[in-house]
């Protein structure tokens, strides 16, 4: 299978005049001149949380570690208040493990070689093209979920790149570098192949489209791409015409239900199951551990966070439940809580399996 040289030749430009206009050239980690560094830590921020959140978090932390020996000497304690509030502490840490290794292994550089990027922990296909296209300006897509929803529905009519891309995995999920689907013999690669802008323009577009225009529900009836796009063609003129139509809750209605959720933690019994430590924290083993049972005035997240603060001075990443049960009338929900700082006062873990151990009551 090949794409239409003008086809693309159409999508680039259109795309480049949209990215022109509307790109987020003011975003920090778009400056022109851009070290390796300053990229991975803005894709690592970015990864979980949204950009306009992410900003203040960047700026801090790159002005208290402006360079990764910087970041490559510093504790945990004393990495986690630039990070704190980010979420996803395994990240965090993987964060710390890397700086260390660029510093040790690579002479405090970013290799510009995506195979060894990947081999830094936290750092997958996705990081390290980021990384090789934005700071070393080699030719590298970055599939995001915006590159895939924009180019799946453009070329192949469909969100799911999965779908016309079956190899293709998240970085979350995998490793291996994505392919293009097997019955249409393309790869990624080809496909990579047959666009003429640089990788870090392309990049830095589609994901400026993919955010703004063409989203979940794509704002079709705005993109000047869409007379050529397959998506559109074959069922975005219909879908944007009955979304007009609105098939969506009602604002209040969608209100209500973030009330009952709150209402829903509020008249629950928590239990929370403590990690010591983020390698435990998914651990299969959790199941041994025996639960705090919280008092009532502390079952929400925040109220969860406080109690251990104040009882145990431990500062705790707490998740939503995992498991929502109803016993005997009474809604259970159990929660899952890792120790970001302090050291636990009672035993948390089992020395051996089964044995039991006092979590404190
Ligand atoms: N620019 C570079 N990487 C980005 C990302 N992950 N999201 C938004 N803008 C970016």
């Amino acid at each position: 299978m090949t794409i239409r040289k003008d086809k693309i030749a159409f999508f680039e430009k259109s795309l480049f005049d949209f990215f022109r206009k509307a790109g987020r050239e003011h975003l920090p980690w778009r400056k022109k001149k851009i070290t390796a560094y300053e990229v991975w830590v803005a894709e690592v921020m970015l990864q979980q949380t949204q950009v306009s959140r992410v900003i203040g978090y960047y700026e801090r932390f790159l002005k208290q570690f402006p360079i990764v020996q910087k970041l490559a000497r510093v504790s945990w304690e004393e990495f986690l208040p630039y990070y704190e509030g980010l979420g996803y502490y395994t990240r965090g840490r993987n964060m710390l493990e890397t700086a260390k290794k660029v510093v040790k292994d690579y002479g405090g550089k970013f290799p510009r070689d995506k195979k060894l990027l990947e081999t830094l922990p936290g750092v997958g296909p996705y990081t390290a093209a980021a990384i090789m296209s934005f700071a070393y300006g080699d030719d590298h897509l970055a599939w995001d979920t915006n590159l895939r929803r924009v180019i799946g529905r453009f070329f192949f009519g469909t969100k799911n790149f999965a779908s016309v891309i079956p190899a293709y995995e998240p970085e979350s999920r995998s490793r291996v570098p994505p392919k293009v689907g097997r019955q249409s013999g393309m790869t990624l690669k080809k496909l990579e192949e047959q666009f003429s802008l640089p990788a870090k323009t392309l990049n830095a577009a589609l994901m400026d489209f993919g955010s703004a225009l063409c989203v979940g529900r794509p704002k079709c009836e705005a993109c000047a791409l869409r007379n050529r796009c397959v998506y559109y063609r074959e069922k975005g003129r219909q879908e944007t015409v009955s979304s007009q139509q609105s098939t969506r809750l009602p604002a209040r209605q969608a209100k209500n239900k973030g009330e009952d959720k709150k209402q829903d933690w509020k008249n629950a019994q928590v239990y929370v199951f403590l990690h010591e430590n983020h390698r435990k924290y998914f651990s299969s083993s959790k199941r041994q551990f025996r639960p705090f049972v919280l008092p009532s005035g502390y079952n929400t997240r925040s109220g969860i966070k406080k109690y251990f603060q104040e009882k145990y001075q431990l500062t705790l990443s707490v998740r939503p439940p995992y498991k929502k049960e109803s016993i005997k009338g009474k809604q259970i929900f159990f929660v899952n809580a890792q120790i970001l700082l302090g050291e636990p006062v009672f035993r948390v873990f089992p020395k051996k399996p089964g044995k039991e151990y006092n979590n404190g009551y």
